[in-house]
């Protein structure tokens, strides 16, 4: 299925987010906090990804996107960098054939290239494993960077047009997205950070023009299912509008010519 752009069309909105999209920060601190080493709070971390996959697809979300790995977190202390990489490659070998049985189609996004030929095999099989699945999507943004994405995107468009096989005038919005690493996915509905910080470190830059932001003070280790539900009651509060006004919507609508998707 090909997603168009929020920006291009109107999206439906439902009453369970079809995409949520999580920075899962406060390991660190969580850890800290308790006199512990932050790799401790990045173990725990991990059981908290567990509990919210669990939670989101049995809630019916159709995709859940985790930032596990941004292109800037090298910039860590080389000790913790290659904890966090055998976290992730110690997760998917245990974890596959438990998303696998639970249905859920795994996806990892960024730039793999980066990763030791061996993971990157890893991540292929597990890709290939839970290709038919058609519960949750779960994808892990590692190495992932989305002015990466953006750029990644754009060279591809560049390469076609310069190839013969398009052209400039064939470059659009919809187009545009069809290139970036998340191209199967739709925008996300609901943006979630824990940890108690405001921003968006590099995330999903396009594809959040129109997600509504829940940040929450939260650390990620203590991140559980009633924090999701309170991050999803405070969604189904948000007006989502996409540019029209209050009153359009509440008069349903009516005489506005829009284009859903
Ligand atoms: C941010 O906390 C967290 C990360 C950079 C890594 C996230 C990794 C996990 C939750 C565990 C593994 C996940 C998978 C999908 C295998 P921080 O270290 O920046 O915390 P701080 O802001 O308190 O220092």
């Amino acid at each position: 299925m090909i997603h168009t752009s929020s920006t291009v069309c109107t999206p439906s909105v439902t009453d369970v987010p079809r995409h949520i999209a999580i920075i899962m920060d406060g390991n660190g601190r969580w850890a800290e906090s308790r006199h512990l080493p932050r790799v401790s709070g990045h173990i725990k971390g991990l059981e908290a990804v567990r509990a919210i996959i669990g939670a989101c697809a049995t809630q019916g979300t159709a995709f859940l996107t985790l930032f596990a790995f941004s292109s800037e977190n090298w910039r860590r202390p080389v000790d913790e960098v290659s904890f966090l990489m055998h976290l992730f490659i110690s997760a998917l070998e245990r974890e596959i054939l438990h998303l696998h049985t639970n249905d859920i189609r795994l996806r990892v996004v960024g730039d793999l290239s980066m990763f030791e030929s061996r993971t990157q095999e890893l991540i292929y099989h597990a890709e290939v494993k839970t290709a038919g699945n058609t519960g949750l999507t779960l994808t892990i943004a590692a190495n992932y960077g989305g002015r990466w994405d953006i750029l990644q995107a754009t060279r591809k468009i560049a390469q076609q047009c310069i190839d013969g096989n398009s052209t400039i005038q064939n470059v659009n919005e919809s187009s545009f997205a069809q290139h970036l690493a998340m191209a199967y996915a739709p925008e996300p509905d609901l943006f979630i950070r824990t940890g108690g910080e405001q921003r968006v470190s590099n995330f999903l830059l396009w594809q959040l023009a129109y997600t509504e932001f829940y940040f929450t003070r939260v650390f990620w280790p203590e991140f559980n299912d009633a924090e999701l539900s309170k991050a999803i009651a405070a969604y189904r509060k948000r007006e989502r509008r996409f540019g029209r006004t209050s009153a359009q919507l509440t008069q349903k609508l009516k005489n506005v010519d829009l284009i859903s998707c």
